[in-house]
């Protein structure tokens, strides 16, 4: 069954999707975390004590040998934490060590299948293709999807398609109808995932009706 993961560093959003008993794990980034203005020592430890799935805590410098040591401490942290690594060629050199140490990597900022190719073969455990933003070029950026996960397969590779920067339900589907492992959800793309038109016309006809039996 493709996984679910929350693309967010917002801890109610976290909570309420947990709750659900629909989470498997959660993404973070720079950009997500400036977004909730909390300290980030602090953030990590309430994502942690939320979700016992895979944490992804991206390295935020671009030298290998700066990477492996930030990789590190940050797979120090808590035994759920996967270290996020930029798809870069100093990013395979980093991935290349940390993996060989046992810390699992998501490879970050993936827009093709040769860079999927390539950080798994480093020894990424995650590649995260970016859909939505290929999308917001106008290309199709399904289309990575269609080619990374057969190739993968082709060679059994160790390593999951963690479909990223996702927009909307029909993200969702497609991803799992390819089958890609996970998905990673903006809180607003899971919540439309439990609605449906009929669904609340359905439920207020029942309601109504329940009035009418004589109890
Ligand atoms: C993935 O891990 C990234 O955090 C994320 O999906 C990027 O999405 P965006 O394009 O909406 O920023």
């Amino acid at each position: 069954m493709v996984k679910i993961f929350l693309d967010t560093a917002n801890v109610d959003e976290i909570r309420e999707a947990a709750s659900w008993g629909v989470l498997d794990g959660v993404t973070t980034n720079p950009t997500l975390a400036a977004k909730t203005g909390r300290k980030w020592g602090e953030l990590v430890q309430d994502i942690l004590a939320l979700v016992d799935g895979p944490i992804s805590l991206e390295v935020t410098t671009t030298q290998a040998d700066e990477m492996v040591k930030q990789g590190r401490q940050l797979a120090k942290i808590h035994k759920n934490v996967v270290v996020k690594i930029q798809m870069t060629t100093e990013g395979l050199k980093a991935i290349k060590v940390l993996s060989s140490e046992g810390v699992r990597i998501n490879t970050t900022l993936i827009f093709s299948a040769n860079q999927a190719i390539l950080a798994a073969k480093a020894g990424a455990k995650y590649v995260s293709p970016f859909i939505g933003r290929i999308d917001d070029m106008g290309q199709d950026g399904m289309q990575v999807i269609r080619e990374i996960v057969p190739i993968f397969k082709n060679y059994h590779f160790d390593c999951e398609v963690l479909v990223a920067s996702i927009r909307h339900p029909l993200h969702v589907i497609e991803a799992a109808k390819l089958g890609a492992d996970i998905v990673t959800l903006p809180f607003e793309v899971l919540k439309k995932m439990t609605q449906h038109a009929l669904t609340d016309v359905g439920l207020k006809r029942f309601l109504e009706d329940w009035k009418k039996v004589p109890q």
